[in-house]
């Protein structure tokens, strides 16, 4: 027989977790704090909780999917609940941060519950696809022994280590891609506009463009990986004619009146580069000049995220 699971939190994201539950034939338990959004689910199988602690009973394995690790503590920070997640699998599917998983971890152990934490990297039609992608951290035990349970969530649910930060750090890594390629595209609109090109001739000729960008990443996280930031045979541009060409954008940007204000982010760390003496350095070189990460303790890290404390 199937395990028994329940998702607390049925936004759009709990929604589609419970969907995929419910497809693969789990016994899923559904709770959300506007009890209407969680109502759908019971058509399609699932029972609706009328408490959280009555979901926490209902299963032994117990999904979160709320708005942030805030919104979980209010959930989960009550002494009948705290009592009943005792010997149960926690599995928290909220966006986070590094150091709110490592609190997290911390709470569910002290109240003797296993704790997954995991960053869901897909909109909700991905859920339960064989393209879905969820990164789990924490004990690599838990996640084998319910790999059946994680598969139905989506095809590519990895374990990606044991640390229960890692999955938020990474998530946070993979989003700053994003947002730079988002913010990007803001930018290209705007030029773009202002400078009366049809956004369809744009969108044609970045899906030809597309292809050198995506080799630009993977050359400069492989170059700072090894540490290249020199220029030498293999490098494909230096940072000498990636300055000249970013003052054309910055000039055209000052001249249509384009916020400017991510551009200047860029500009600054351009500069702080090229002051130290690496114009023509490899592109990499920037790498060295977003400030010193600080790698002393993990346990150190940035605050903030969790109340999931004491
Ligand atoms: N949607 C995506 O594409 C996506 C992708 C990756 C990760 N995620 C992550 O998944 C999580 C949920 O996202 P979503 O898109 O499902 O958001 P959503 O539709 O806005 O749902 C938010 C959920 O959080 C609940 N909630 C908020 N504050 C609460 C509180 N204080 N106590 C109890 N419940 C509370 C809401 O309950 P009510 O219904 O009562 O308001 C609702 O169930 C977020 O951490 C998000 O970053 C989402």
């Amino acid at each position: 027989m199937k395990l028994s699971i329940s998702v607390v939190g049925t936004g759009r994201m709990g929604s589609a977790l419970a969907r995929a539950l419910l497809r693969s034939g789990y016994r899923t338990t559904v709770w959300n704090r506007t009890k209407q959004k969680a109502e759908p689910l019971a058509t399609l199988g699932a029972t609706v909780a009328g408490s959280v602690l009555e979901a926490v009973n209902a299963a032994e394995i117990v999904i979160v999917n709320v708005s942030d690790y805030q919104a979980t503590a209010a959930v989960l920070h009550d002494d009948a609940v705290a009592s009943a997640i005792r010997g149960k699998l926690v599995v928290e599917l909220t966006s986070g941060t590094p150091h709110g998983a490592r609190e997290a971890a911390e709470w569910f152990a002290e109240h003797g519950a296993s704790y997954l934490d995991g960053a869901i990297m897909a909109t909700p039609d991905f859920i339960g696809t064989d393209a879905g992608t969820i990164l789990i951290s924490g004990p690599r035990q838990a996640f084998d022994a319910n790999e059946e349970m994680f598969r139905a969530l989506g095809g590519n649910v990895q374990h990606i280590g044991e640390e229960p930060g890692r999955a938020n750090a990474l998530d946070s890594a993979l989003l700053a891609l994003m947002w730079g390629a988002l913010f990007g595209t803001l930018h290209a609109i705007a030029v773009s506009q202002a400078e009366e090109i049809d956004l369809g001739e744009l969108a044609r000729q970045w899906t030809a463009t597309a292809p050198v960008v995506d080799g630009l990443v993977a050359d400069l996280i492989k170059r700072t990986d090894a540490g290249r930031f020199a220029s030498d045979d293999e490098t494909l541009s230096s940072i000498s004619p990636h300055y000249g060409a970013f003052q054309h954008l910055l000039e055209l940007m000052e001249a249509r009146k384009i916020d400017r204000s991510v551009a200047d982010g860029y500009d600054a760390i351009f500069q702080r580069a090229i002051a130290a003496g690496h114009l023509h350095d490899d592109f990499a070189a920037l790498s060295q000049f977003l400030g010193s990460p600080d790698k002393r303790s993990l346990r150190s890290g940035v605050r903030g995220g969790s109340l999931l404390t004491g």
